[in-house]
């Protein structure tokens, strides 16, 4: 039987336990403040800020909301950075990406304050990371481990196939799962679009991670029985329904599941955990506790 890894399940369980923490933060004082800036008006950016939001609310964290014209100058994204930068309320800062084409994204990830990078996406955090001691986390792969974690697989001497190269989740996750530490110890490979035989690459797999914004690209031929399947893609097809569209991942999930021995399902699956682990980062930003 194939284990289907309820990602809604363990982000449930990753809140409560975060209550917790929020409730003695607030004992001494302290009521943590996750900050979410939008300047888009992309409707799937919109839902997740919303969504972030909404799991703020509902965990006891103070979340504040800006949005920003698109059509603005990138001055006023940046002053809106600097303003947060410098409340002492405010502990998380989130710019939700894609930022519009004529605002440089590699100066906004600058200039926010690395100490409320909840991302991990400032260049001080993601060396931090790649050198083995991240001050956060990124949200998604962090998510991916705790799915891991939670549904007893084991990354130590495993063979993991990233399918993604993006700074977002490919190459993050590449690297904690290199590592030695908590969770690391695999032995990892990295596919991109340019890669030869990317089956291959799947089948030699202890575990697949679909990150590549692909609609269905991995199926059940590229995988061999009893591969662990993690699934972070969302994509937004057409479909012959009210919406007009249906969400699939990055994994042909019918196909996959016949040979996984687990799998994750979209939406349900990577979704919940990364928005839980924002949760956590913007925690510990409050607590300014190393992991
Ligand atoms: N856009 C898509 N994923 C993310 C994310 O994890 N963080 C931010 N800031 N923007 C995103």
């Amino acid at each position: 039987m194939t284990e289907v890894i309820d990602g809604d399940a363990v982000a449930e369980r990753i809140r409560d336990d975060l209550r917790d923490g929020i409730e003695t933060l607030a004992d001494e004082g302290v009521e943590v403040g996750l900050a979410t800036v939008l300047m888009s008006d992309d409707p799937a950016s919109e839902t997740y800020v919303s969504m972030k939001q909404r799991d703020c609310e509902e965990v006891g964290i103070e979340g504040i909301h800006v949005e920003i014209d698109p059509e603005a100058p990138a001055e006023e994204l940046h002053d809106t950075i600097a303003d947060l930068n410098d409340d002492p309320d405010v502990h998380g800062i989130l710019v939700q990406m894609p930022v519009p084409d004529h605002v440089d994204e590699r100066e906004v990830l600058r200039a926010i304050d690395p100490e409320k990078d909840v991302d991990g996406f400032h260049p001080e955090n993601v060396g931090r990371l790649v050198a083995g001691h991240a001050r956060y986390r990124p949200c998604t792969p962090h998510g991916v481990l705790k799915l891991l974690e939670s549904a007893g697989v084991e990354t130590e001497g495993a063979d993991v196939t990233i399918v993604g190269r993006s700074n977002i989740v490919g190459k993050p996750l590449a690297n904690l799962l290199m590592q030695k530490a908590d969770d690391g110890n695999a032995t990892v490979t990295v596919c991109h679009s340019r890669t030869e035989d990317l089956a291959a690459k799947t089948r030699q797999a202890d575990v697949v991670v679909a990150a590549c914004g692909v609609p269905e690209l991995v199926d059940g031929s590229m995988l061999s029985p009893g591969t662990t399947v993690i699934d972070v893609g969302v994509n937004r097809v057409d479909a012959d329904n009210e919406k007009g569209y249906e969400l699939v991942g990055d994994v042909d999930y019918e196909s996959a599941k016949e040979k996984a021995s687990a799998i994750t399902p979209v939406p349900g699956g990577v979704g919940p955990m990364t928005r839980a682990m924002l949760l956590y980062n913007a925690v510990k930003a409050a607590g300014r506790r190393e992991d």
